[in-house]
């Protein structure tokens, strides 16, 4: 047995006995140390590294770890064994996603313009606002010798007082007891209820000082395979309080769901990735959020989550594993609300989680809910929704049916499988022209200061601006000279430099490399093919549709017309477009302050038809022919000026 000791940069070092042999990035898990691993492993996404900086291990080579990096001790993890004593070097995982949580600034006119437009919506499709949850301004009669009434039944009497008339029964919970003597003499017996209505009865939830602010609170959630987003929202009045997002901490056990559920499966695995998502995700965000917004945690009574079908699971503990092995069945597609705390998230007593119902296996709450928030079930018009996340989900149809269906599209779009990849915050290039002479670039960063790596949307642009001046070819290959890009001396490949050493924020390059741009071209292709899949079945064809919207996390800054050139959306004017944010988060706004569009998320999930791509004839021949730039079939994008 060998002392191996994992130094996180920054931060204390973890000391593991190892056997000969043994994996570096599973003796890691082991010792609970976070070391970034999206593909979980199997040697592909090359973020695995770890610094040698005493000692010795076995590593193979890999085209990941170039040999000046070899020569200063970096190691991929998940290809490295035990061969000896050794110390090594990690870097901070935990504080890098500490470092993406963010809160939004909600006045950004984005932000605005998206709930607005959505709360509009919202009454325009007859959605009433109502969440079941309401406050109750109330003086109490003091008790005297002659008016002994209990304290409880005391409180009940002058909230049915008030109340109309409906044969709802009035409860007042224990937990509430508890605090009531106190806080009605506190307040002098004038006093705020929170009260919650439902079809049958009245419950008195809480009570407090007259002048408490957003005394009942609401999450919204989007529990993405790489992003956690929430919303904190006052529930009386619907206004969002605090709006964050944060990485999901299952991410170092693979960036796509299978990895994630290969993961599960080992001992300990469901825990571990329900404590992943709870621990390090969701009640950071969650204390986050609240200390910004000054609101105690104790206010938040009601939480709706929406996710993948897998996240689903993995969140609420539940074993995923026959989402993956024929025939594809998961644990549940409806599950009624749980207490909140019955899965480790300590917020008001008795608070309990909504989850958006699924659709099918590879379609969840979060295509439900975007399907909701884009409002195309309520329109005679032909619509598309298209969820650029970690999986690509597309919605097709209409006011009189709908469609859905999901494609691996990888974590490209995130920023993931891209060597300069990261999501769309600051630093990230968002967008980017480039001189057809010079093959000079021009980026536009998020946050204005030097680039960090490329996000999805910047990454579009980069590929449809060097197929346009001619720098890569319809595979993908460099075919031209320039000081920008970089053949490799062995094999012959190529790369363009965004950003030299000096240019980026970093001290290293940002580059874009035709491994990366293969990827990508993947990503793009298994995204159009999805939707040729979904319409042409039907006898439709892309000029049929008449809105597409868009949604994800890709970034504000989609250029439409650069994901038309290489070939990822279909060639139809750009007014059909529009780009609507998270619309999962959206939908589970709406469901957590709207009853009727609960009841509506419900209705969509039993009536959207789910199709598998993976059974469907044809479906490959779409993809295989989609993985061109912009097309084999150059017809389909002839529109392209
Ligand atoms: S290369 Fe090691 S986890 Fe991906």
């Amino acid at each position: 047995m060998y002392d191996i000791t994992f130094k996180v940069e920054g931060g204390d070092e973890v000391v593991i006995s190892a056997n000969h042999g043994e994996n570096l990035l599973e003796l890691a898990r082991k010792a609970n140390v976070a070391i970034d691993a999206p593909c979980s492993g199997n040697g592909s996404c090359g973020k695995c590294r770890v610094r040698l900086i005493e000692g010795e291990v076995y590593s193979a080579i890999t085209r990941h770890i170039n040999d000046y990096d070899y020569y200063n001790g970096w190691r991929l993890a998940c290809v490295a064994k035990v061969s000896g004593k050794a110390k090594l070097l990690v870097p901070d995982i935990a504080g890098a996603f500490k470092s993406r949580l963010r809160v939004t600034d909600l006045s950004s006119p984005l932000e605005m313009k998206i709930f607005n437009e959505l709360q509009d919506a919202m009454r325009d499709t007859g959605l009433k606002f109502g969440s079941g949850f309401s406050t109750l301004t109330i003086e109490l009669d003091e008790p005297t010798l002659d008016d002994t009434m209990p304290d409880n039944e005391r409180l009940m009497r002058a909230v049915a007082a008030v109340l109309p008339e409906d044969g709802r029964e009035l409860h007042l919970r224990y937990s509430l007891l508890k605090k009531l003597p106190e806080a009605l003499r506190d307040n002098g017996f004038r006093i705020k209820c929170l009260l919650f209505t439902n079809r049958s009865s009245v419950r008195i939830l809480d009570v407090c000082g007259v002048d408490e602010v957003a005394p009942v609170c609401g999450l919204a959630v989007d529990i993405g395979t790489t992003t956690v987003s929430a919303l904190l929202v006052d529930l009386e009045t619907g206004k969002i309080l605090a709006k964050g997002s944060t990485g999901n901490g299952q991410i170092r056990y693979g960036a796509d769901v299978i990895n994630r559920i290969v993961e599960q499966q080992k001992p300990g695995g469901v825990e571990r990735l329900r404590y992943a998502v709870v621990h390090e995700s969701l009640l950071p965000l969650i204390h986050r959020m609240c200390d910004d917004s000054g609101i105690d945690k104790e206010r938040i009574s009601s939480v709706m989550l929406a996710g993948n079908t897998t996240m689903n699971h993995l969140l609420l503990g539940i074993n995923a594993d026959h989402l993956r092995r024929e025939p594809y069945v998961p644990a549940f597609f409806r599950i009624p609300p749980v207490f909140t705390r019955e899965v480790g998230i300590d917020l008001a007593p008795g608070a309990r989680m909504a989850v958006a119902p699924n659709i099918g296996s590879y379609v969840g709450g979060d295509v439900t809910a975007g399907a909701l928030a884009s409002m195309i079930w309520n329109e005679p018009e032909l619509s598309l929704l298209v969820d650029l996340g970690t999986n690509g989900e597309i919605v097709f149809g209409n006011n009189e049916f709908l469609m859905a269906c999901a494609c691996s599209a990888g974590p490209a779009f995130e920023g993931g499988d891209i060597k300069c990849g990261m999501r769309a915050t600051d630093g990230a290039i968002e967008d980017c022209a480039i001189d057809g002479d010079t093959l000079e670039p021009t980026l536009n960063v998020i946050g204005g200061e030097k680039p960090v790596g490329l996000c999805g949307s910047g990454i579009i642009d980069v590929i449809a601006e060097l197929f346009q001046c001619g720098a890569i070819n319809g595979k993908g290959k460099f075919t031209r000279e320039a000081t920008r890009i970089v053949y490799d001396a062995e094999f012959g490949t190529g790369k363009y430099i965004l950003a030299t050493t000096t240019e980026s924020a970093t001290g290293r390059e940002v580059y874009i490399d035709e491994t990366d741009i293969d990827n990508f071209i993947r990503t793009k292709g298994a995204i159009f093919s999805a939707i040729m899949s979904l319409i042409t079945p039907l006898g439709f064809t892309p000029e049929d549709i008449e809105r597409v919207f868009v949604a994800g996390g890709i970034g504000s800054g989609i250029n439409i017309k650069n994901a038309i050139r290489i070939g990822m959306f279909p060639a139809l004017p750009e007014p059909r477009f529009h780009y609507i944010g998270n619309s999962s988060l959206s939908g589970a706004y709406a469901a957590l302050v709207s009853r009727d569009a609960e009841r509506k998320l419900t209705e969509l999930a039993r009536g959207i038809t789910y199709v598998e791509l993976s059974t469907q004839a044809g479906y490959m021949d779409e993809f295989i022919a989609a993985c061109f730039l912009p097309h084999t079939d150059t017809s389909l994008f002839a529109a392209i000026e």
